[in-house]
């Protein structure tokens, strides 16, 4: 009997509506991120191959990518690329999958850092009418503590030409894929990867005083709920990017407590939490700078807690 032949179009049908059968939620989005990265094809250039045969190397690779999905790995850890703020990064089972909170948390970033006169990168006709060259705007130092696959770090360096950033995390695995990031973004010569925990290379590395602004978001889980999250969290993602300790909060008091000296006068320290702790952190920041200020991500749920060291009267 002949075997079957399929195209690129029937392939998206079939398996769209295999995945939404099993419950999958973005049954159409996935399959096209499966198929795309099987294709070695952006998505969108999907539409353009829809008649195309599949060949036989093709639908093996498929297959193999497909089956992985069904046994409940992440579609980004799949392709190994996950999306974030308009760029794709590399992702891997040693990083945390970015978030839309940690987009929202960049967002309020960016915002506070124009806000101190750091000069954002300019775009399209803006840039050129403008004469931004990429090494303009006033020197200034930023850390993201716990970067992960970098996506802070990264795009906080994009964003701000006249900026350097220190990325830091614990697991060398991790960093090896930020700095993958880092360089693949052009950003390379600007972002520093130090090994360590959480301040400690911060202090080693920087003299007190210098960060314009520190940005984290660190493991905030209890310990105690890692078990409850969804199988595809906890069994696939770093437990040592979600565990935040007995309470979740261990990081984040540790960062709340002793950042503030690594601020300069009127550095921030931005901070994303998890659901129902951040009036805990806001006090914890509100002790060491005076007072604190709560940000909502695009959920409208209070996620992102900011602090400011005062300024020189
Ligand atoms: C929630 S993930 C965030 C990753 C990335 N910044 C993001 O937002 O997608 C937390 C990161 O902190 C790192 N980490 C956990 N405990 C740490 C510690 N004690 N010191 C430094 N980094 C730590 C983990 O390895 C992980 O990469």
């Amino acid at each position: 009997m002949a075997k079957k032949t399929w195209t690129v179009l029937e392939l998206i049908d079939w398996t769209r509506a295999y995945l939404a059968e099993r419950g999958f939620e973005n049954a159409r989005l996935e399959t096209e991120l499966l198929l795309g990265h099987a294709l070695n094809l952006p998505r969108i250039e999907l539409y353009l191959n829809y008649n195309r045969q599949m060949d036989e190397d093709e639908l093996k690779r498929y297959k193999v990518l497909l089956k992985r999905r069904l046994a409940g790995e992440p579609v980004q850890y799949v392709t190994g690329t996950a999306a974030f703020m308009l760029s794709d990064f590399e992702v891997g089972p040693n990083v945390l999958i970015p978030r839309p909170e940690t987009e929202a948390l960049t967002e309020v970033a960016i915002e506070l850092l124009e806000e101190a006169g750091l000069r954002r990168r300019q775009r399209g006709a803006r840039a050129v009418e403008s004469g931004q060259r990429p090494d303009d705007g006033p020197e200034a130092l930023l850390a993201d503590v716990g970067t992960g696959s970098g996506v802070i770090a990264v795009t906080l360096a994009q964003e701000f030409p006249g900026a350097r950033v220190l990325a830091t995390d614990s697991s060398a695995d991790a960093l090896e894929v930020a700095a993958r990031n880092a360089g693949a973004a052009g950003v390379g010569d600007r972002v520093e990867f130090l090994e360590g925990e959480l301040l400690k290379p911060l202090f080693a590395e920087v003299a007190k005083g210098k960060l314009l602004a520190l940005v984290s978001n660190p493991p905030y889980v209890a310990s105690g709920q890692i078990e409850q999250l969804p199988p595809e969290v906890r069994d696939f993602e770093p437990r040592r990017a979600l565990d935040g300790g007995p309470d979740g909060l261990d990081c984040l008091r540790a960062i709340a407590q002793d950042g503030a000296a690594l601020l300069v006068p009127d550095g921030v320290i931005v901070l994303e939490v998890g659901d129902g702790q951040a009036e805990a952190v806001a006090a914890m920041l509100g002790e060491s700078f005076g007072s604190s200020e709560i940000r909502t991500d695009y959920a409208g749920r209070d996620r992102i807690v900011v602090g400011r060291r005062p300024g020189q009267r």
